[in-house]
């Protein structure tokens, strides 16, 4: 990597990067460096925290844990240690991430938020920049741009403890939360405006989520989700009588499908069924210390917390629309959406979880380092053209 100053900027520094600029440092670009690293290609991780994981370390409930068992969480070549338990609380998954980064020696740059990226024609690299939390601009320049910047990276929420608090939707983040704020004493209403599926964790001791993969592997998906079903209704009997009706759609299919994921409970319908949560329909209006619901009841509320859902924010910073959609994932669906053109890579977009984010992270370390080691018997024989196209800058 070398830098040098950009002549038609004041401040703005511009960065040759000698191999993949990855922005975002959570799991799936720390996964992504680690292949990169094991290969001996170089590589650059832009992040906008001061720290990796941000999502975890700063925007995520003290109570909350893994909800896959953890074989399914951990990241390439590293597996988490022996004793930790089965569902690894948030604290010991940084502790685990923290440790992946040590491992592979990875090093982001933190406090840089990339705030555009876009591919030049011209000279056939990308342009990345960057502000960094002293308003420093920056432009790095690199051949391969890998987006990690997570499906969940917006959000908004606030820890309401101790009052009568709305929380606004009812997948996993509505669930745990209601339930942190019941174990806090304070009176969660939860708002679900449509359907949910909510399974147990685990079936006979088993986690539902690897029962439901087993499965997959002889039966058909609608039959899979049947079953799922089946024993949904046996072990939490019928949702529908606590104000949570079921999808049409099987939970299977509506994740992959729509990539809605369903609720994995871990004790929130407990306390549903005992009515410490109460669960109301969609919101018509809200008014000073007031809700107003669809169906004409109004209650009184202190406080808000919207557990609405989190977004890409692809959108906001990649300018590019033949790989990636509207909506901040790529268009391509899984296991095609890791590699578009000109260098272009995406991780951790395949609605899969943190085992997706490992597929991907494999398959673009790979093909990353396939090229670099191509290029690098190239580079022997001739000095490659973008370097001459850099040095006119
Ligand atoms: C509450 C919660 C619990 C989850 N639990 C599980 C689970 O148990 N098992 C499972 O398999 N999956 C789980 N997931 C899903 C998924 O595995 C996680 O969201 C995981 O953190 C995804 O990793 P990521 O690196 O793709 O994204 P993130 O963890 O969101 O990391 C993206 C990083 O990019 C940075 N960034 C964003 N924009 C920019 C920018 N413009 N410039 C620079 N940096 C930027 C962010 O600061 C962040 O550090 C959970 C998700 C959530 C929200
Ligand atoms: N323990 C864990 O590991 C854990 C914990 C939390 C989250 N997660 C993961 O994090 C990801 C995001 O989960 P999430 O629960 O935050 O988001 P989510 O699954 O997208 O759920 C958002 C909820 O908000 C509702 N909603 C959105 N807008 C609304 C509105 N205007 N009025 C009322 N309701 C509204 C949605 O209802 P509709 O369905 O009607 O749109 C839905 O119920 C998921 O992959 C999840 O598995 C994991």
């Amino acid at each position: 990597m070398f830098s040098f100053s950009n002549s038609d900027m004041f401040s703005r520094r511009c960065v040759w990067v000698n191999g993949p600029v990855i922005v975002g440092a959570g799991p799936s670009g720390l996964a992504v460096a680690a292949g990169l690293k094991d290969q001996g290609v170089p590589f650059v991780i832009l992040e906008r925290a001061d720290c990796i994981a941000s999502l975890w370390q700063r925007r995520t409930y003290d109570r909350l844990k893994l909800h896959l068992p953890k074989r399914f969480c951990q990241l390439p070549n590293l597996p988490f240690p022996e004793h930790f338990p089965e569902y690894p609380s948030k604290r010991q998954f940084i502790e685990y991430l923290e440790s992946y980064a040590a491992h592979f020696d990875i090093n982001p740059q933190f406090n840089e938020c990339v705030q555009s990226a876009k591919y030049d024609e011209a000279c056939r690299l990308w342009r990345v920049k960057t502000v960094t939390n002293t308003g420093s601009e920056v432009e790095y320049i690199c051949q391969y741009l890998v987006v990690a910047t997570g499906e969940n990276a917006e959000r908004s929420g606030e820890n309401y403890r101790g009052k009568k608090v709305l929380v606004v939707g009812c997948g996993n983040s509505g669930m745990e939360v209601s339930l942190d704020l019941c174990n806090h004493d304070a009176k969660p209403t939860m708002v679900v405006r449509s359907s949910v599926h909510v399974l147990p964790r685990e079936i006979f001791g088993k986690s539902t989520f690897e029962l439901a993969m087993f499965m997959m592997k002889w039966l058909p998906l609608w039959l899979v989700d049947k079953v799922m079903l089946v024993f949904a209704w046996t072990i939490l009997g019928n949702t529908a009588n606590y104000g949570l009706k079921r999808p049409v759609v099987g939970p299977l299919e509506l994740k992959n499908n729509h990539g809605k994921t369903p609720v994995l409970d871990i004790g929130a319908l407990e306390k549903i069924r005992s009515r410490e949560i109460q669960v109301v329909p969609g919101i018509k209006k809200f008014s000073c210390g007031m809700v107003e619901l669809v169906n004409g009841e109004k209650l009184e509320i202190d406080s808000v917390v919207l557990a609405t859902g989190y977004c890409s924010n692809v959108p906001y910073w990649l300018q590019e629309t033949e790989f990636f959609s509207k909506n901040g994932f790529p268009k391509a669906p899984f296991p095609n959406g890791w590699k578009g053109k000109g260098g272009l890579y995406a991780v951790g977009f395949t609605r899969r979880g943190l085992s997706g984010v490992s597929a991907d992270a494999m398959k673009i370390s790979q093909d990353i380092g396939n090229v670099w080691k191509d290029e690098l018997k190239q580079k022997k024989q001739k000095v490659p053209t973008h370097r001459r196209c850099i040095s006119t800058f």
